[in-house]
C-alpha cells in the first residue's frame, strides 16, 4: 500500500507547485494609497517587481477579510457607486509577499493576441475587497455587467490586480487574463 501510493504522492507534490487565478490591471501610480502599510502606491516596487492587490475572496488570502459589508444602496444601478467608500483591510496577511505570475490565456476569450511565455514578479501591496462598492456594484446583482472574476467577487478564485505597466510583459491581449501563480521569496 505504502509503496504503491508513493509515486502518486510524488507526482501530486510536483503538480501542486503552483496555483491558478485571474488578473485585472490597475494604475497604482495614480491611485494615491494602498491597503498595506509601509508600501508606496506605485506600479514599480523596485528590483523589477510590479505592484499587485490580492482579492479578499482568494484562496491565497490570509488573515481576516476586509471589514466591510455589501450594501446595494451604495450602487447607482448601472455598474457604478454613489457612495464609493471602501472597507479597511487592516488584517491582510499577504502584504509584502511575492509571487511569480505568468499568463495562461485570455480571460475574455480574445482571439487575437497571445501569452508572452514570460514570468513576472509581483509584490502584494494592496487589497481588492469584495465588499468595496466599486467592486460589488459592477456585478449583475446590482445592475452592472462585469464578470465576478474581474471585480474580485468570485469566491474560490485567486484574484490579482496587477500594475498596468506589467500588461505587455505578460501578453499581447488587451484585456484581463487567466494566470499561473507561484509563491516565491521576493528577489
Ligand atoms: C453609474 O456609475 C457609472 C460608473 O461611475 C457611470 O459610468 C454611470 O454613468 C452611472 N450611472 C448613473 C445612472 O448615474
Amino acid at each position: 500500500m505504502f509503496f504503491a501510493a508513493l509515486p502518486f504522492l510524488l507526482a501530486s507534490a510536483l503538480l501542486a507547485k503552483g496555483d491558478s487565478g485571474v488578473t485585472t490591471f490597475n494604475d497604482y501610480d495614480s491611485q494615491g494609497g494602498v491597503a498595506c502599510s509601509g508600501f508606496g502606491s506605485s506600479n514599480d516596487q523596485g528590483n523589477g517587481i510590479y505592484a499587485a492587490a490580492l482579492g479578499d475572496l482568494s484562496p491565497l488570502w490570509t488573515g481576516p477579510k476586509c471589514a466591510g459589508s455589501i450594501d446595494g444602496s451604495k450602487c447607482n444601478g448601472s455598474g457604478g457607486c454613489n457612495d464609493c467608500t471602501g472597507p479597511s483591510c487592516a488584517g491582510e496577511g499577504q502584504c509584502g509577499l511575492c509571487f511569480s505570475i505568468s499568463c495562461a490565456s485570455s480571460l475574455d476569450g480574445e482571439t487575437s493576441g497571445s501569452c508572452s511565455g514570460q514570468s513576472i514578479v509581483v509584490k502584494v501591496i494592496d487589497a481588492c475587497p469584495s465588499e468595496h462598492p466599486e467592486n460589488y456594484c459592477k456585478t449583475s446583482q446590482f445592475g452592472g455587467n462585469i464578470n465576478p472574476k474581474e471585480c474580485c467577487e468570485a469566491p474560490g478564485v485567486n484574484a490579482f490586480d496587477i500594475a498596468t505597466s506589467a500588461r505587455s510583459a505578460l501578453s499581447s491581449y488587451q484585456g484581463n487574463l487567466n494566470i499561473n501563480i507561484e509563491s516565491i521569496s521576493c528577489p
